[in-house]
Parts: C-alpha cells; sequence; structure tokens
C-alpha cells in the first residue's frame, strides 16, 4: 500500500488520494460510502460520512476506548479500524443498543448508577457493557473490570459502571426467570387453557405492606379475624380493639401487687424520694447473685422480698415523693398504703 501511495502521480504533491466506494452494514442498515479515501477510519466514516456520531473520538490512538464499537461481534476501537476493511463486516454502534425507543438497559443503568458525569467516555463504556454481557451473561466484579479497562473516564471513576453491569445482569436474569416461569406455567395448563378465559385478576391487597392501623371495621380486620380464631371476650378497650383484637392484661390498680413485677424498695421507693439508701437494695436479678452481669461488683441484698407494696404512680407528686401544693392526692413513693397492708 505504501509503494503505490508513493508511485502514485499526486503522492508527493498531496492532491491525490485514493478512494474507493463501499458499503457498510450499520445496526443492521446498509450505507453507501462513496469515493472515501481508504486511509479513512471507521470512526471517521462513522462519524463524518455517515452522521453518527454516538463513537467519539478521543485520542484516535486506541488509548481511551470512547470511541468502541462491535465489528463482526468483537469489540474494537473504531479508531484503529480502516474503514474500508470492514465493508463486508457487521457494525455496531451505540446508536443501535437495543432500547426499545429510548435508553437501553445498560445505559439506563450507567445513568442510574452515577457513571456519567461529562458523558464522553459513555458511548464507549455502554458499547463495552453491552459487549461484556452478550459474551457472560453473569460476570464477576474482576471479569467486569478486565472488560472495561479499555474504557478511559477521566470524571467519574469506574464504580458506577461497576455497579451498572451487575445491576444489568440482575434484571436479566430476573426477566429471564420471570420468562420460564411464565412459560412452565402455560405448558402445565395444557393445550385447553390456551381457549380458557382470562383468569379474573386478584383484587389488589389492602395493605401489602402492613402499613395501615388496624382498624374494626377495616377489611384488614375482617383478615386478621380469619387467620386469628376468635378469642372469648376478655377486658379489653377500644385501644386494644384497635391494636388488633390482641388480649392485653388488664392494667391493675395503683398499688397492687403484680406477680413477676417490680415492687421491691426501688430507687423512687425509699421515704425521702430520691436518691434511694441503695438503689440496688431490692432481691432483683444481680442482686440474688450477688455479683453484677460481669461478675465484678458485690451488691448489697437486701434479703428476700417482704410482701410490701408501695405506690408507684407520681401524680401528685414532685417525681421524687413530695406532694405538688395542692395535689395530695397520691401518697408520695415510699408510702405504705393503709388498703395494702395485706396484699
Ligand atoms: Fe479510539 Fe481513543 S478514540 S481509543
Ligand atoms: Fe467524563 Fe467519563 S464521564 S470521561
Amino acid at each position: 500500500m505504501t509503494d503505490e501511495l508513493l508511485n502514485h502521480p499526486g503522492a508527493l504533491t498531496g492532491d491525490v488520494r485514493p478512494t474507493a466506494s463501499y458499503a457498510l452494514r450499520v445496526n443492521g442498515v446498509e450505507r453507501p460510502v462513496t469515493d472515501a479515501w481508504i486511509g479513512e477510519s471507521l470512526l471517521y466514516v462513522l462519524r463524518e460520512r455517515l452522521g453518527l456520531a454516538g463513537a467519539k473520538d478521543g485520542c484516535e490512538q486506541g488509548e481511551c476506548g470512547a470511541c468502541s464499537i462491535q465489528v463482526d461481534g468483537q469489540l474494537v476501537n473504531g479508531c484503529l479500524v480502516p474503514a474500508a476493511l470492514a465493508a463486508d463486516s457487521e457494525i455496531n454502534t451505540v446508536e443501535g443498543l437495543p432500547g426499545a425507543g429510548g435508553a437501553s438497559d445498560v445505559q439506563q443503568a450507567l445513568a442510574d448508577s452515577g457513571a456519567v458525569q461529562c458523558g464522553y467516555c459513555t458511548p464507549g463504556l455502554a458499547m463495552a457493557v453491552h459487549d461484556l454481557l452478550q459474551r457472560n451473561h453473569r460476570p464477576g466484579e474482576v471479569e467486569a473490570r478486565q472488560a472495561l479497562c479499555g474504557n478511559l473516564c477521566r470524571c467519574t471513576g469506574y464504580r458506577g459502571a461497576l455497579a451498572a453491569v451487575q445491576a444489568v445482569a440482575d434484571a436479566r436474569e430476573a426477566a429471564l426467570e420471570a420468562e420460564l416461569e411464565a412459560a412452565e406455567r402455560a405448558a402445565a395448563a395444557g393445550p385447553a387453557a390456551e381457549h380458557a378465559p382470562p383468569a379474573a385478576a386478584e383484587p389488589p391487597h389492602p395493605d401489602p405492606g402492613g402499613e395501615l392501623p388496624l382498624y374494626a371495621d377495616s377489611e384488614l380486620w375482617h383478615e386478621a379475624d380469619q387467620l386469628v380464631p376468635p378469642q372469648p371476650p376478655t377486658a379489653q378497650d377500644d385501644d386494644t380493639l384497635r391494636a388488633g383484637g390482641y388480649a392485653y392484661p388488664p392494667t391493675p390498680p395503683h398499688g397492687t401487687a403484680v406477680p413477676g413485677a417490680w415492687t421491691g424498695p426501688d430507687a423512687f421507693a425509699a421515704p425521702g424520694g430520691f436518691p434511694a439508701p441503695d438503689a440496688f437494695a431490692a432481691p432483683d436479678a444481680f442482686a440474688a447473685a450477688g455479683t453484677d452481669p460481669f461478675g465484678t461488683t458485690t451488691y448489697h441484698d437486701a434479703g428476700p422480698y417482704d410482701g410490701t407494696v408501695y405506690a408507684t404512680d407520681g401524680y401528685g407528686t414532685d417525681g421524687y415523693g413530695t406532694p405538688y401544693p395542692g395535689h395530695d392526692a397520691t401518697p408520695a413513693h415510699g408510702i405504705r398504703l393503709p388498703e395494702d397492708e395485706n396484699a
């Protein structure tokens, strides 16, 4: 080729260069190219002669990958391929990525994952991801990094692009599984199902996320009714009913000894109010063992509970057992209640 050029009559003056006419098949469409210098790159012809400017001109020397396209299913740098040599080949560019009239899933995933900043590398990256996923439906991270290592991004980095690879792989796998399941269901239903009227759609669940409160007159209430066998009436108040029918034990009156409940002389129960002489003096879980959970401190054990019941609410007091002026209906903490003497 070099000899031919040098021997060409106009080679030394530069006004005559060998040209050729050919057709490129780009994204499934035959595109004629006429009288083009045979040294023009495929990138140049696509962009300047055919108006397909998706592939970008970054370095023109095969370094940046911005011009990535597929020729006969191989990812190549369009800037390194003489266009005339691709005349019999199938060429795919970013304009041909399948996207139902919009962005392809790969392009959308790149955008969604934040892989696009100035966007100059994006068409090349999109082609590289597309090519990778055609060859490998479930690439690992190393495989993805290897596949994208020829595509330089000067703004964003590669985290988003790698995330996009996984996102598209996941989405395609899920779509395929759904398709297979639908096909299996159709096969199991048999040929008669093909002529059967379509099944009535199920009404949407009124609360798919389970976020609505349960009201006694709501649909959800009736659903809950079916799941939980009817319970004998209990001392439930309206709030309990609204909470879904769970039978909370009725709240005992103040000062009543509740089995298992804390009734000993706690920090607030000492006569005279807070602080109590010994906040851990009651036979609680720690004091019974004589140590704290870490086994380091020995607490004083006041001995077995003597059955004393103390007023437990703070209404009418300042919280430390001192009645507010005019609010003396409730005895202070630590005051033995006459009616509970024998509790
Ligand atoms: Fe082709 Fe940079 S323009 S690799
Ligand atoms: Fe600017 Fe990649 S987004 S070079």
